[in-house]
């Protein structure tokens, strides 16, 4: 189990996450398939933004409402795919998701751009039923009510996911692609490479 006492990502695959993945402050967010499983033990999945990543490991954001975030109450081990286009690279990331601090979850809503703020409001089951032409009027609405921009709402949140494993897909026109390992187990990190 990954906690806060565990150290941080190794240089290694940090040298890899940070040359594969785009900055923080890039706009164009990465799109990854957050796994979880729920109090059933039923799987789900979904995409969602990777807001950002640091030595701790990675944050996305969303409803608090959300049945993702009913998942991660019950039970708290996620898996993130991160896939790049073509047969050339991905990440599959295994950890454990927790309550990202409240000073990252503001940034990350500041961040977003004022469709997304918004739609962190207005992105709701009742909103989701109403006919098209109303919930395009509801839309306008609402953005000319808030033309001086959008609070916060008390339902965005945001997660860290701690990893536990860190597995670097990449392929080889020239041989066979190939997979670098790095597993998180009794505080120690170790590293092996398995077939691809
Ligand atoms: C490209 C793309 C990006 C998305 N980004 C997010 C996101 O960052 N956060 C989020 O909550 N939902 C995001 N969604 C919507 C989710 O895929 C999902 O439909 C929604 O969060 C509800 O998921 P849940 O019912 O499993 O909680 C995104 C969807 C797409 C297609």
């Amino acid at each position: 189990m990954s906690g806060a006492d565990d150290p941080a990502i190794p240089s290694e695959p940090w040298a890899l996450l940070s040359a594969w993945l785009p900055a923080n402050d890039d706009p164009d967010r990465p799109q990854i398939t957050l796994s979880t499983v729920d109090s059933r033990g039923e799987a789900d999945a979904r995409t969602v933004l990777l807001s950002e990543f640091d030595g701790n490991g990675f944050y996305f954001h969303t409803d608090a409402l959300s049945r993702k975030a009913a998942h991660i109450d019950a039970n708290p081990a996620v898996a993130i795919t991160v896939l790049w286009p073509g047969f050339t690279r991905q990440i599959v990331i295994r950890g454990r998701a927790e309550r990202a601090p409240d000073a990252e979850i503001a940034r990350a809503y500041a961040s977003r751009s004022p469709y997304l703020q918004q739609l962190a409001w207005q992105n709701t089951t009742e909103f989701a039923a109403l006919p098209t032409e109303e919930r395009e009027r509801r839309w306008a609405e609402f953005g000319l009510a808030h033309a001086e921009g959008f609070d916060q709402p008390v339902t965005w949140t945001g997660f860290l996911v701690r990893p536990t494993r860190l597995t670097f897909w990449e392929s080889n026109a020239l041989a066979a692609s190939q997979r670098r390992e790095w597993a998180l187990d009794a505080g120690r990190w170790t590293m092996s490479y398995l077939a691809g």
